[in-house]
């Protein structure tokens, strides 16, 4: 596991420089998407390529790591709806190659055994873009998840619904109880890994993360066994580092 400590922005355009060496290497890449705070300057950055210097995404699949079970389709906070305007609407991605688990499928099981298939079928994800909850989950996986889970239906921890409550105008009552997510399995398919981080209130998930033993207590301490996993974090997430 590669460990970078930087500010934040530098960890938002080595990001996107990963993704945009990629892009150039092969332009049908598949880019695996994280929604949330984490990701935003990265994909500030990227859409200011693509506006710059022509980064292309015609080309690329896009596949997120999870969604709410029930929210209305035109419900801004929608992951989809999410991942629409934080990137794929700012570049030039056919809205049809960025997909993500259906939670508003009237059977779940089948979407997400769908959403598995989907995966498999593009050839798996050569980028994750991966988030940290403060409770250590990656996509969705809350401590306890199985290390070899498979995209499936979860409960959103209290500790989850009142750090998201911040997107749905403070009221944790307004956040879905439950999610699609991708498993760590997964998850841990993807062939490069790359994790962002900053605040002071991910130094203990930073520090599980890169030091703890691996358990399904902090979920994303099974990154310790992928191949190739970056870990991006600012000086404030890694404050708890030895
Ligand atoms: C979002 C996701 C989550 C977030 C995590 C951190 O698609 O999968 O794991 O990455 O909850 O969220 P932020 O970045 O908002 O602190």
């Amino acid at each position: 596991m590669e460990v970078v400590i930087a500010p934040a922005q530098e960890l938002a355009v080595l990001a996107a420089e990963a993704i945009e060496a990629l892009l150039r290497r092969r332009p049908q890449a598949v880019l695996g998407l994280a929604t949330g705070s984490s990701p935003s300057q990265v994909y500030d950055e990227l859409a200011r390529r693509h506006t710059e210097s022509g980064l292309s995404f015609a080309q690329a699949r896009g596949f997120m790591l999870d969604e709410y079970v029930g929210l209305a389709a035109d419900h801004p906070e929608r992951y989809r709806n999410v991942i629409a305007a934080d990137i794929a609407e700012r570049v030039d991605w056919p809205a049809d190659q960025v997909q993500g688990p259906d939670g508003l499928a009237s059977d779940l099981s089948a979407a997400c055994a769908a959403y598995e298939r989907a995966i498999a079928d593009a050839g798996g994800v050569d980028l994750q873009l991966l988030g940290i909850g403060t409770d250590g989950h990656i996509a969705f996986n809350e401590p306890g998840s199985s290390l070899a889970s498979r995209t499936r239906i979860k409960t959103l921890t209290t500790q989850t619904r009142v750090d998201n409550a911040r997107f749905f105008d403070g009221d944790v009552e307004q956040v879905p109880t439950h999610c699609l997510t991708q498993g760590l399995g997964t998850i841990m398919e993807a062939r490069h890994l790359v994790l962002l981080a900053t605040g002071r209130h991910k130094a203990e998930a930073v520090h599980q993360l890169v030091e703890g033993p691996v358990s399904a207590l902090w979920p994303a301490t099974v990154m310790q066994f992928h191949p190739h996993a970056t870990v991006l974090v600012d000086e404030a997430a890694a404050s708890r580092l030895q």
